[in-house]
């Protein structure tokens, strides 16, 4: 049996295609484009690629509504070019991940339009239809139950064909497939199988806490905001099932999306690899204005969890459906280089496999959007114009937009000060950030002290060190601002001393194993930093990071 183990040492770069690089001038990014900057990713050190959803799609959300599994869009490129991607990146020790969109699919998937055609249409079955459901606010009938979507309103659409409506957890072009039926688990078990053939080393699965519903599918408890199902019994049983009959035999790695998980259902999933190598789940992204002392917290209930029961996690600050961490939790403005580079030490040096989502190794912060005429996202827009119609302050709603809205992660990478940021010969479909000539990624090439210099030395640092890797994890401070963790023990101790503020720290620093107590420095973000550090009182300036081992 092929294994999947390789997983626990990688480091995954995060790929938004449409806005990584555009070779051919249409503004979009593409498969072409990838391969053109091959080297510049290989050159970070990360040895992993996760694709951003790569299908033909009508692009209601940019790829998650895929409309013909088996193919590539043509914006994107052509099959030809994913092959040759393929086996220039597995030349390059690259692996690569395809994002598996297995929830729903688009509207204009030939399975729906069928579908939806007729009570009688062979398809019928692979989506969720129910008649409507009378109540005081619709009288004639109104969706069959209370679920919401994720991106407002009902989860329920009522279809003009038959009258009776459809199930979409994300947008009403977005209908949930039904995984109880057994021919739709076999088709996309197959799909699965061709893209392995293909030479797919694995997935990343869309949104699979919805992929089983209860049965009946009952109301949501009313004390839920979010009035859903996630993670049920039969998510689990299906997600068996595509371990046993398409992960297993072919040794590919599944990494799941799983909102709504505690550190105890998580381990359902990833205990032993039984369903998935590893989960994806967004509790960094809950802790109101979180501060050293959440992170680690938080860091401390997951490891102590999944550790003793041979499951893995993931560790990421960032991805296209967030606004950026160096705006949300670090400095975006003033030590805006410091604090990108003590982020890229805390994830490089976390307990699971780190994802590293594309410009924040430039130190990318948000967008720095004024309207919401700046936006593309669909769900965000939804959300924004929902929150005004409920009557939320105009201003708030706008921050908020401006502040979490999804295309402030998704604007075309800042490869240089040239026009468009060197993305694109044409006209982005997404406006840049409004800093890249500034903070590009041409400049920051051969400046030691750069953001991406420091990636590529950390990343490095993790891939020599397996105590950064598997080591055990200890949390060192309790110092409101003082993130200090310590990797592995004995001989193999790799520490790391952090000040996640924008003010000076004092600390208390171990004794370590090595001569007097003394530190060496691996790593840290202050230029002329010394190479050692002594044990007891130091005092750390905004956003400074060491990295220390005691020989
Ligand atoms: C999660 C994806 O990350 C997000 O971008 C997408 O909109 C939803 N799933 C729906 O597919």
């Amino acid at each position: 049996m092929k294994s999947s183990d390789w997983f626990r040492d990688a480091v995954v770069y995060q790929l938004y295609l449409r806005s990584f690089y555009d070779s051919n001038g249409d503004g979009i990014g593409d498969l072409r484009g990838v391969i053109d900057k091959l080297e510049a990713i290989t050159s970070l050190g990360v040895n992993t690629l996760w694709l951003s959803p790569f299908c033909a799609s009508p692009n209601e959300d940019n790829g998650y509504d895929v409309s013909d599994y088996r193919s590539v869009a043509p914006e994107l490129g052509t099959l030809a070019d994913l092959e040759e991607l393929l086996a220039k990146a597995h030349k390059k020790n690259l692996r690569v991940l395809m994002d598996f969109v297995v929830n729903h699919t688009s509207s204009q998937h030939p399975w729906f339009q069928d579908a939806k055609s007729s009570v009688n249409s062979r398809y019928r079955q692979w989506y969720y239809w129910s008649d409507g459901r009378p109540s005081d606010t619709h009288p004639h009938g109104g969706p069959p139950n209370n679920w919401d979507s994720y991106f407002g309103g009902s989860a329920w659409t009522q279809s003009e064909e038959t009258g009776q409506w459809y199930l979409h957890h994300f947008l009403p072009s977005q209908p949930d497939l039904n995984w109880e039926n057994p021919e739709v688990r076999q088709e996309m078990f197959s799909i699965a199988r061709w893209w392995l053939e293909k030479g797919i080393d694995g997935f990343r699965l869309d949104a699979v806490h919805h992929l089983g519903k209860p049965l009946g599918l009952p109301d949501a408890p009313a004390h839920l905001k979010l009035k859903q199902f996630k993670n049920t019994r039969l998510t689990h049983a299906h997600l068996r099932e595509f371990r046993k009959a398409v992960l297993e035999p072919w040794g590919a790695v599944a990494i799941g999306e799983t909102g709504g998980t505690t550190p105890s259902t998580a381990l359902l999933y990833t205990a032993r690899q039984q369903e998935l190598d590893a989960i994806f789940h967004f509790d960094q992204f809950f802790l109101p204005h979180p501060r050293a002392q959440d992170f680690l917290k938080n860091h401390e209930r997951w490891y102590r969890k999944f550790s003793g029961q041979h499951a893995w996690d993931t560790a990421f600050f960032s991805n296209h459906d967030q606004g950026r961490h160096l705006s949300l939790w670090g400095d975006d403005r003033y030590l805006r280089r410091r604090s990108a580079q003590f982020f890229a030490a805390v994830l490089l040096t976390s307990w699971g496999t780190p994802f590293i989502y594309q410009g924040e190794e430039l130190g990318l912060g948000n967008a720095g959007f004024k309207s919401p005429a700046d936006f593309q996202d669909q769900a965000s827009l939804r959300r924004y114009h929902e929150a005004l119609e409920q009557g939320q302050d105009a201003e708030l709603a706008l921050a908020h937009l401006l502040m979490y809205g999804r295309d402030n992660a998704r604007t075309p990478y800042s490869w240089s000060s040239a026009p468009q940021a060197g993305f694109t010969k044409g006209t982005a479909w997404l406006k840049p950030a409004y800093d890249y000539e500034t903070i590009n990624w041409e400049r920051q090439q051969g400046d030691s002290d750069s953001v991406w210099e420091f990636y590529r030395k950390v990343i490095r640092l993790r891939q020599d060190n397996a105590a950064l890797r598997h080591g055990k994890w200890v949390r060192w401070s309790h110092h409101p601002h003082i993130y200090a963790v310590q990797r592995g023990k004995g001989r193999n101790l790799v520490a790391l001393v952090g000040n996640w503020s924008r003010e000076f720290v004092t600390w208390n620093l171990p004794r370590s194993r090595g001569t007097q107590g003394n530190w060496v420095v691996l790593l840290s973000n202050y230029p002329a930093s010394s190479s050692s550090v002594k044990a007891g009182k130091i005092t750390l300036r905004p956003w400074e990071v060491y990295i220390l081992t005691t020989v």
